[in-house]
């Protein structure tokens, strides 16, 4: 008989998950048992934000800016937390204790969640808070980390920001991964999506900087402010390297120096090829620079927060 299930799925009891602890609908369960409601329209519809803040030695790295941001996009999307900002905190941090984890990728998600009439009214739907902690995690392996990412511009545009807000961070992911599909069918290991105007935007889980005559350069539209630009941008001003948040042509990445990307998974990473083309260093004396310190700044108490109770 002809197998009619050709890629069977493993039982749910074989199905592997990562180590971490999760704290969804008031109280902590294991990874593997932290699951939403099928009709949350976090999953349904998308219909959520979420934010990303990393524990390196048992310290948060720049936990407010992570917060205020949060706390920004649950008010831009008409939604609310069961906690005010110092009830966040002292969970996240009761988080991170529980999960054992020193090293940790700690996500807070809130979602439109569902109504109990299955009513599609979004006002009569009961919005989930959820907190996670698990092994932190890299944009890039170890290998990419050491010699650049083999970066592909997709065809693909990015969502317009008339229509999905990148500063509200966001499960829209579509375009990213269908620009993804397309880099490996290029040969390329990761993405960047342009907008409609052909301007460089980010990709997925990342924000991109290039660098030319010595100045850096980063997308000012069509982004999310990430926590990583944002200090990338701050340890140019420490270090006395111009910087600028204009429209990102292509031509200014093809003809840069050298290039980067910024993220909360990762750090700064450099770009080593666009489009199959070489840049003319990887990782460039820039970009090592801004990479050092901005792991220095992790042992730095003005930019972290170490975990409580520990
Ligand atoms: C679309 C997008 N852009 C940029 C970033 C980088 O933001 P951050 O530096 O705050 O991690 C992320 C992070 O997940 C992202 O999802």
């Amino acid at each position: 008989m002809p197998d009619s299930q050709p890629h069977a799925t493993p039982a749910p009891s074989e199905i592997q998950f990562p180590p971490g602890i999760a704290w969804i609908d008031g109280s902590f369960v294991p990874m593997s048992e932290a699951r939403i409601p099928v009709l949350d329209w976090g999953f349904l519809r998308s219909d959520a934000t979420y934010d990303v803040v990393h524990v390196w030695k048992n310290r948060f790295f720049r936990l407010d800016k992570h917060l205020d941001r949060f706390l920004a996009s649950v008010a831009k999307l008409r939604m609310s937390l069961p906690f005010d900002r110092e009830g966040l905190e002292a969970l996240l941090h009761e988080t991170v204790v529980k999960s054992g984890l020193e090293d940790a990728y700690v996500e807070m998600i809130c979602t439109r969640g569902h109504s109990p009439t299955f009513s599609r009214d979004p006002r009569d739907a009961i919005n989930r808070f959820i907190a996670f902690a698990i092994p932190f995690g890299w944009i890039a392996d170890e290998t990419q980390r050491a010699r650049g990412l083999r970066m592909i511009v997709a065809s693909v545009p990015r969502i317009p920001a008339a229509s999905v807000d990148p500063t509200v961070k966001n499960y829209h992911w579509l375009d990213m991964v269908k620009g993804l599909y397309e880099a490996y069918d290029r040969g390329g290991e990761n993405v960047l999506l342009k907008d409609l105007e052909g301007f460089l935007t980010e990709g997925p889980g990342f924000n991109l900087f290039a660098v030319k005559d010595g100045k850096v350069h980063t997308p000012d539209r069509g982004v999310l402010e990430g926590i990583t630009r944002q200090t990338a941008l701050d340890l140019c001003r420490e270090l006395g390297i111009p910087a600028q948040v204009a429209p990102l042509s292509m031509e200014t990445l093809t003809g840069a120096e050298e290039a980067f990307v910024t993220s909360t998974a990762g750090g700064i990473v450099a770009i080593a090829s666009i489009d199959g083309q070489a840049l003319p260093a990887s990782p460039g004396a820039i970009t090592r620079r801004l990479s050092d310190l901005y792991w220095a700044k992790h042992e730095d108490p003005g930019w972290t927060t170490p975990i409580l109770t520990r």
